[in-house]
């Protein structure tokens, strides 16, 4: 098979590029080793920010988030049992955020692709590798059905997650892989099947650690509280957890609503970033180039950035012949991933209990939630990060 562009990964990079090509007149093939059922029905991110809501609209592929999705404009953050909103529509222009979940994304784009014969698009392939990407012969192969397949293409984008096999193409020496950091704690996520505890997302700060209640429907609720990273789904029974929810997210107004617990897992908490994003023909998008520690909900959301710069680099490319903007893809996506890196991390710092925290450091950080809900400006700093800022 012969295309312009080929793309591993089928989850929201991958599949997003790969339509923004086809809007550009550009040809791709997908190919990912999950099945389609797996990837329609894993349960991951929920909140999409602003620009992820912009792109999939003006793509086209928003009929079912338009019906579907809630809009939220803004969220709480709660510490010493007292809840503070932070509201979006006042602080961030109007913009605000999305509740709908990550595999409907999915959902949509796949059925898109398909029904709008938009190329390839093949699941369950195995023994993946890419070759050619320095001598002008890229080359991705694999195995479906029991036979042997190529994909020759212009450029391959590694869109495979942070399980990624394309970010290794990338030789040593090539590569900084010292952007890292692990932090002390995890977070427990259930999901369960339960009406909303409240009708917009909560932030919890506690001496117990921190929580947070979201939600990805109106009868499907997703909550997590801060753990220890070795901590044990089997430690939790069903009724303490609802009781450690009820506990750390106390005080007025703020009342837990239990209900069937069909999901329980352990996030583990990492920060990553791959410099550059880019090798020869090769350009990394979404997880498989950088991680970011889930409070503030900006993975799902820097994957649709990155594709949001790639496609239109590729699309000029294809336009000029001119590889300008394919070679600045790495600055113009890096920009974004730190500052989300500054967000994400910052959200953490100020909401989760650190093992080693002295009665200095809780204080510490019970006023910096005083200082950022009682002023406007501070209040306003955390609503343009959470609902993004405009896209390059
Ligand atoms: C989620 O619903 O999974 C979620 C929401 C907000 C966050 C992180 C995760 O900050």
């Amino acid at each position: 098979m012969r295309t312009q562009v080929g793309i591993v990964g089928a989850g929201p990079a991958g599949l997003m590029l790969s339509h923004l090509l086809h809007l550009y007149g550009i040809e791709s093939a997908v190919i990912d080793i999950r099945s389609r059922e797996s990837i329609e029905g894993t349960v991951r991110a929920g909140i999409l920010e602003q620009n992820t809501v912009d792109m999939m609209t003006n793509a086209g592929v928003d009929a079912r988030m338009k019906r579907e999705g809630i809009p939220h404009h803004g969220i709480e953050l709660r510490f010493n049992g007292r809840g503070h909103r932070i509201d979006f529509t006042e602080l961030a222009n109007g913009r605000g955020v999305m509740v709908y979940a990550q595999h409907e994304v999915l959902i949509d784009l796949i059925k898109q692709r398909i029904n709008g014969d938009e190329g390839p698009l093949l699941f369950g392939v195995s023994d993946v590798s890419v070759s050619g990407i320095t001598d002008g012969k890229p080359t991705i192969s694999f195995t479906q059905d029991g036979s042997r397949q190529q994909i020759e293409c212009d450029y391959v984008v590694g869109a495979d997650g942070s399980q990624t096999y394309c970010r290794f193409l990338i030789p040593e020496g090539k590569i900084r892989k010292d952007y890292f950091r692990q932090y002390p704690f995890a977070w427990f996520g259930i999901l369960a099947k339960a009406p909303a505890s409240s009708d917009e997302l909560i932030y919890t700060h506690h001496e117990r650690g921190f929580a947070l209640i979201s939600t990805r429907s109106p009868d499907v609720q997703r909550m997590y509280f801060q753990c220890d990273p070795d901590d044990s789904v089997e430690n939790w029974s069903d009724d303490k957890i609802w009781n450690e929810f009820q506990t750390r997210v106390n005080g007025p107004g703020a009342e837990i609503k239990p209900g069937e617990i069909f999901q329980k897992d352990i996030l583990q908490f990492r920060s990553f970033v791959c410099e550059p994003m880019q090798y020869g023909k090769l350009f990394l998008a979404g997880d498989a180039a950088h991680t970011v520690p889930p409070t503030g909900a900006k993975g799902l959301n820097l994957a649709m950035a990155d594709v949001h710069v790639l496609a239109r680099a590729i699309g000029s490319y294809y336009a000029s012949k001119s590889v300008e903007y394919l070679d600045g893809y790495t600055a113009t996506a890096l920009r974004r991933v730190w500052r989300a890196q500054h967000f994400s991390w910052w959200m953490t710092s100020m909401l989760h209990r650190f093992s080693d925290a002295s009665d200095f450091d809780l204080q510490r950080q019970l006023a910096e939630l005083d200082v950022i809900t009682s002023s406007r400006q501070g209040s306003a700093l955390l609503a343009e990060q959470y609902v993004g800022y405009p896209l390059a």
